[in-house]
């Protein structure tokens, strides 16, 4: 077995006890590595095999003599990650009789921000470590502020190398007093500041006779008695659905995960966000009753009757049921190295539901060190910003300070299918519930009766200089020489008007992009035949323009020019003005362009006149018009 093995054989043993999940927070100099390593050693988790090699390299290349450098277990175990063994947060893994620990241990400089967020998203406290000798640091104030904004509640300062100052009190009073007004901003539930020697093990797991004027707990005394599920299990009863389970047509239950709260047999429960009730029946277990659950337990519960549930709802208390939105403000942390934009839209995933949400603001971003509020239109690996979001459909929620298993979230870009955001809710926004849509008498069927057709999409799509607007140009004249009612909407032009504040970096032509496709939206709506010429280089734009139109309303064209042929016909000299570096962002030499996959149409601007292609496309749109 490898010593990981052994570790998770022993935790199996061990599954009744309940789990504490915490993390480190400081530097190596600050003595993180040696104090994980001393809680290790003393809750005597190190094994065996372990221990006797650790003896052997610290008396070849240890720093401590004949003593056991603990940094060096911590250390050796990194050793195992850099092989590719596990991912940036170690985890570790250790029991005492009363609890299991889970610690994660979030190395490098660089990567801080994400490994602690990584570690943190499921942590119930933090222990951030100071050198008694520097006192608060510009590191402490930001892993302090990071611990706030993740919502991590309780907060362990550890006060070390306390025997290099004497096991002075009037150092570690001072230190505290400093802490305690950092933590004013902060809304921790507990903060308790420990003086240790993690070197010595004074106040780690044993009591140090050299601090008699402490009366405080150890630092494991703390973490093995600290309250983390009580608030969740006192809570008001949430289970997101996981899926329906029917067996046969006598059974119909709902299985999930309780994430707060407790249940039994004749509770009344809300079903959200459809708002209807019904009350329990049974609660299964594999094949037992049981008389009631709990948070962390996974059951399936069956109901007095039959209601409308699917996978992504969630059951709730009637009597303390929790609200839904499609609209929040949240705190986002940027996990992946292509940027996130303001206007795009990415899948949801919170609870067991899965959405589309869109970021309609990037309110601002924080700079760690100073705490100061960042403005900018795009979303860098390991910011973290607060964010607007606008969903496709509600969702129940609560907040994260409130209940973290309802406010968190996660951002899964719709391409790639990867993990790019994970976030916390703060609060849902209230416009939404302010601004309805308003029922109008002349809609767009009766528009469409009236124009003698329905309103379409054309959306052209490529490189400058690729023929977009020629082309849509020339199809528009043919169409309304027969009576169609059109319009076109062409990149130059609409950023002359209404995108005269848009660039060309990415995030602007997001911006772009979903403006025009809002604006084309609502001339479909009005009934006309829109042909809309941007370059519309991101396919996450195109298919979110796509998702806003009815079946069959959206034609993608896509004027498949290559590069060297646009740049040869450079009607406006942009290219040469980018090649020679003095037009940044431009597609094609800079910029990316995303060619689509799937059009409904693809023209190749070499062949034929724009007069042909326009002709060839009329006749495949197959528009008619009624009288
Ligand atoms: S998009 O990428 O946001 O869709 P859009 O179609 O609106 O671009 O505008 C493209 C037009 O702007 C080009 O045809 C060209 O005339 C002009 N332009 C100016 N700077 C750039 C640039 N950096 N990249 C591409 N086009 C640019």
């Amino acid at each position: 077995m490898t010593a990981r093995q052994e570790i998770e054989a022993y935790l199996e043993n061990q599954a009744g006890l309940e789990t504490l999940r915490f993390i480190t927070c400081g530097s190596v100099d600050d003595g993180k590595s040696t104090l994980i390593g001393r809680m290790l050693y003393e809750a005597q988790m190190i094994l065996d095999d372990q221990l006797s090699e650790l003896e052997r390299t610290s008396s070849k290349i240890g720093t401590q003599g004949e003593e056991i450098d603990f940094a060096l277990l911590v250390d050796g175990l990194s050793a195992e990650r850099e092989q590719g063994i596990t991912i940036d947060v170690a985890y570790r893994y250790f029991a005492t009789d009363q609890r299991k620990f889970i610690v994660a241990d979030t190395p490098g400089h660089e990567q801080y921000t994400r490994n602690m967020v990584t570690g943190a998203s499921t942590a119930d406290a933090a222990v951030i470590l100071v050198d008694a000798r520097k006192g608060i640091l510009e590191q402490t104030r930001r892993h302090s502020f990071i611990a706030s904004i993740l919502g991590i509640r309780h907060i362990v300062l550890a006060v070390n190398k306390m025997d290099l100052v004497d096991f002075d009190q009037a150092v570690f009073d001072d230190i505290v007093t400093d802490y305690t007004e950092l933590c004013e901003r902060f809304a921790f539930a507990t903060v308790t500041p420990i003086p240790v020697s993690a070197l010595a093990g004074d106040n780690v797991v044993a009591r140090s006779v050299n601090t008699p004027w402490y009366h405080g707990p150890t630092l494991l005394g703390f973490l093995g008695a600290v309250d983390t599920r009580k608030a969740l299990v006192d809570h008001g009863f949430r289970m997101p659905v996981q899926w329906v389970n029917r067996p046969n047509l006598d059974f119909r239950g709902y299985a999930g995960t309780i994430v707060a709260g407790k249940v039994a047999p004749g509770d009344e429960i809300r079903i959200l966000p459809s708002g209807e009730t019904a009350t329990v029946n049974s609660i299964v277990l594999g094949d037992t009753e049981l008389g009631a659950a709990e948070a962390d337990q996974a059951v399936t519960l069956t109901l007095d009757r039959d209601v409308d549930i699917s996978r992504g709802d969630v059951l709730v208390a009637a009597r303390e049921p929790c609200e839904t939105s499609d609209q929040f403000e949240a705190k986002l942390v940027w996990m992946a190295k292509d940027s996130g934009f303001h206007g795009r839209t990415y899948l949801m995933k919170t609870g067991t539901a899965t959405v589309n949400a869109t970021i309609s603001e990037i309110r601002h971003t924080f700079n760690i060190n100073t705490f100061e509020e960042m403005m900018g239109r795009s979303l860098e690996l390991n910011d973290i910003s607060v964010v607007k979001l606008a969903l496709d459909r509600p969702v129940a929620f609560e907040t994260y300070a409130d209940c973290p298993p309802m406010g968190a979230f996660v951002l899964i870009d719709r391409q790639t299918r990867q993990t790019v955001g994970a976030g916390m809710i703060d609060f849902a926004l209230r416009r939404a519930d302010n601004v309805h849509r308003q029922a109008v008498t002349v809609n767009k069927k009766a528009r469409a009766r009236l124009n003698g057709h329905p309103g379409r999409v054309l959306w052209f799509t490529g490189l400058s200089g690729s023929g977009k607007s020629t082309v849509a140009n020339a199809l528009e004249r043919k169409l309304h020489a027969k009576g169609f009612r059109t319009y076109i909407l062409d990149g130059d032009n609409v950023r002359l008007g209404l995108n005269r504040d848009l660039g060309f970096t990415d995030a602007d032509r997001v911006e772009n992009i979903r403006r025009i496709a809002e604006v084309a939206k609502l001339m479909v709506d009005a009934g006309l035949i829109v042909m809309t010429a941007f370059i519309s280089p991101f396919r996450a734009e195109r298919q979110m323009a796509r998702e806003m139109f009815e079946e069959g309303e959206f034609v993608e064209i896509f004027v498949d020019t290559p590069l060297e042929v646009a740049e040869e016909r450079d009607p406006k000299g942009l290219y040469r003005k980018a090649r020679r570096g003095e037009l940044p962002n431009f597609t094609g030499i800079d910029s990316p362009y995303e060619a689509p996959e799937r059009p409904e149409f693809r023209l190749e601007t070499q062949g034929g006149s724009a007069e042909k292609l326009a002709r060839s496309l009329l006749e495949e749109l197959n528009l008619e018009i009624n009288d």
